[in-house]
């Protein structure tokens, strides 16, 4: 699996911690930034990493802001994008049986770095469902293509 990340400047402290993570369990990222302290525009790299999901670069992606918000409306601008917003186990879990989210965000002003690496190894680690949540996906997919 091939995962790409990205966060503003009130993303950064998280996006490290996420960094590490995808590290330890040794799966293949790129970190495409900020690396700021200065204020940045979530979507100048928001956008970019969920066009390069959406392209079948990476098959997963991660993102974060202050509160994961605007990354999550900036990302699914993107056709083929199905991305998350996320700040609970279970919801990690059921988007990815219910939704095959591709992308999750995250606000590192919402929830602590714990919680997110939770949120992380339950969203990596868990498959799509199919059969009726494809079905509802598949609406989604043809409302886009019009
Ligand atoms: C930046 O201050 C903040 O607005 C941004 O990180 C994000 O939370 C937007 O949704």
């Amino acid at each position: 699996m091939k995962v790409i990340l990205a966060s503003d400047h009130g993303g950064i402290h998280l996006s490290k911690e996420i960094a590490s993570l995808l590290e330890e369990l040794n799966i293949e990222y790129e970190d495409i930034g900020c690396n700021c302290a200065d204020s940045v525009d979530y979507p100048d790299y928001g956008i970019p990493a969920a066009e390069r999901v959406a392209s079948g670069e990476f098959d997963r992606g991660i993102l974060i802001c202050g509160t994961g918000i605007g990354m999550s409306i900036a990302a699914n601008k993107v056709k083929g994008v199905r991305a998350a917003l996320v700040h609970d186990v279970f919801s990690a879990k059921a988007t990815r049986e219910h939704n095959d989210s591709n992308m999750i965000t995250m606000g590192e002003r919402v929830i602590g770095p714990g919680l997110a690496r939770e949120i992380v190894k339950t969203w990596i680690g868990t498959d799509f469902q199919g059969g009726r949540h494809a079905n509802r996906i598949g609406k989604v997919t043809e409302y886009e293509n019009q």
